[in-house]
This record gives structure tokens, sequence and C-alpha cells, in this order.
């Protein structure tokens, strides 16, 4: 009797993780300013996985050719273009193609949303945003001081966000979103308000999203750098003003459900996580108790 119990819950264990001990793998896009093949933002937090996770395949997104370009990449280009790169570059990694687990800091955040959006296969199960912009940013705050790229962007912004050449060429145009002139955003965002189903509801998007296992959403308390803040948990300035905030499950995109974001609150696959301190300010435990022991690591 004994053994036959135990075959049969081996053979239950092995239904459990089809693709036999291989954990389910991560893709991580990194913020402004830095770049996918460095050693100490992202390739520290591909450290701390691996150890956490031992065998886990981590694809770390370099935009361009080489980490050069990464880095300006993260200042000037087109979006969609970036996104599609990326989707191409997904699509066609075999290690990747019975689904992974995805980590965006700041503005990758809803780089890699886009990428669930627009690409689903293969699909990307959980979605976890590191301090993200999902409704976009009405000010870009703290340059480090020397950075004058960062600072001629700035003044670029504040001058003509919504110009056609801008939404092209300037990678924080492109989640630009003014809530005092809500109309020129929806027609003249190239990038965010796509995403978010302001300009027209692509269906395609919606369904794409919910196909998601689990939308991790972490908002730094104390984040100066974005504008504001709530638009890390997707929540934004209620339209027409830039002083009162709605929490996500108070405005139109929530209610009126045009990204399927109230679906999946309802079926608990929304994630909001608060962390003490500014930007990225996170610790190393925090991350590996918080995300990769939820999020990253496959429970048995
Ligand atoms: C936005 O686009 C619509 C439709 O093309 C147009 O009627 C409206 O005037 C535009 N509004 C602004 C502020 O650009
Ligand atoms: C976060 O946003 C709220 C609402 O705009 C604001 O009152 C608060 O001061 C912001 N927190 C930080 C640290 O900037
Ligand atoms: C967060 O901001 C509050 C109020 O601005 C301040 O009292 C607190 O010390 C800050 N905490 C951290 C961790 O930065």
């Amino acid at each position: 009797m004994r053994p036959i119990l135990v075959t049969l819950l081996a053979l239950g264990i092995c239904q459990c993780s089809p693709v036999a001990n291989k954990p389910t793998p991560l893709v991580m896009w990194h913020g402004m300013g830095d770049y996918g093949t460095s050693y100490f933002s992202m390739g520290h937090i591909k450290r701390l996985v691996k150890k956490n996770v031992p065998d886990i395949y981590v694809k770390s997104v370099v935009v361009g050719a080489n980490f050069m370009e990464d880095i300006v990449h993260g200042f000037i280009g087109n979006v969609n273009n970036q996104v599609e790169q990326i989707c191409q570059e997904i699509a066609a990694d075999p290690e990747l193609q019975d689904g992974y687990h995805a980590v965006g800091f700041s503005q990758g955040a809803q780089f890699l949303r886009a990428v669930a959006e627009r690409c689903p296969t293969p699909a990307m199960k959980n979605l976890i945003s590191i301090g993200g912009q999902h409704q976009g940013v009405f000010g870009l705050p703290n340059c480090d001081p020397g950075n004058l790229i960062c600072e001629e962007i700035r003044r670029i912004l504040d001058l003509e966000a919504y110009a056609e050449w801008v939404q092209d060429e300037i990678v924080q145009a492109q989640y630009w979103h003014d809530p005092l002139h809500e109309e020129v955003h929806r027609n003249k965002s190239r990038f965010i308000a796509l995403i978010n189903n302001d300009q027209t509801l692509m269906e395609e998007q919606r369904e794409n999203l919910k196909k998601l296992e689990n939308f991790v959403m972490v908002k730094f308390l104390n984040d100066t750098m974005v504008v504001p803040n709530e638009s890390s948990w997707f929540g934004f300035y209620r339209p027409g003003q830039d002083v009162e905030v709605l929490p996500l499950r108070e405005t139109d995109l929530y209610i009126e459900d045009r990204l399927g974001l109230k679906e999946m609150d309802e079926a608990g696959k929304l994630v909001f996580l608060g962390v003490l301190g500014n930007h990225l300010d996170f610790t190393d435990d925090w991350f590996v108790q918080e995300i990769v022991e939820k999020y990253i690591k496959d429970s048995v």
C-alpha cells in the first residue's frame, strides 16, 4: 500500500511543476539613467534573485545594442519601438517560452505593462512594478546634479511635452500626463494614454492585461521623484487640477473598467504595497521577503 501511495504523491507533485525543476524565469526592466547590464543595480537584483531561487533564468532588458545605447534610450527614443524590441526578444528567447514573471523599476514598470498588454505570447504571469508611474507624471523633479540630459528634458517637458517631435523622441514625455489639459493629453500622448486605453479602448490590451496572475504595485511612501506619488498605485490627480489626488478605485478608468483593472481587483489580482522611503529605496530583505518569496519563487 505504502509504495503506491508514495508513487501517487510523487506523480501529483510532478504534475504541479511540468517543466521539471525549472523555476519560472524572470524579465527585469531598469529605470531611467540606469542600464540592464549594470553590475550594481540590476546585477545586484539578479544576484539576489538567483541566491534565493537557484537555477532561475533572469533576462535584464537592454534597450538598443549596448549599454551606452541602453542608458541613452532611457531618455531619448520612441517607447513604442522600445517595447516592440523587447517583445521580439522575449518571443525569441527559448528560456521564456513557458511564461515568465516581470519586474519593472520606475519607468521600466509601465514599459513592461505595455509588453503585457501588447505581447501576450509567451505569457507574463506576475507583473511587479517597483515605483512605476502607471498614470504618468506631471513634473520631473530631482535630476542628479550635473545630469545635463535630465535638466534639458525637464526644460523641454515644461515647455512642450505634447509637441509631436517631443512625443516621438523624449521618453519622459511619453508618460507625461497633464491633468489641467486632459483632452490634449488624450489626443496627443503617444504612449501612456494608449496603454491606459484613454485614447481609444483597445479591447485586446484589456484582455491581455487581465491574463496576469498578479499585478503587484509598489509605492514608495516618501517618493519625491514620482509626481504625484499615487501614480505608482495607478492613481492620479482629479482631472482639471493638480492638487487633489484620486486613488485608482475612484478614477473613471477603474469605474468604467476600460483596462480590466476593476475586474482584476475583484479577482484579487491587484496588490498594493507601500514601502517607507524615497524612490527605489528598499532593502534586500524587503525585496526577498515581499517580492521574491511571494511573487517570483514558484510555490510548491
Ligand atoms: C481632441 O480630438 C478631438 C477629435 O479629433 C477633437 O474634436 C478635439 O477638438 C481635440 N481636442 C483638443 C483639445 O485637442
Ligand atoms: C504624496 O502625494 C500626496 C498627494 O499628492 C502628497 O500629499 C504627499 O506629500 C506626497 N508625498 C511625498 C513624499 O511627496
Ligand atoms: C518620510 O517622510 C516623513 C514626513 O515627511 C518623515 O517624517 C519620515 O522620516 C520619512 N521617512 C523616511 C523613511 O524617509
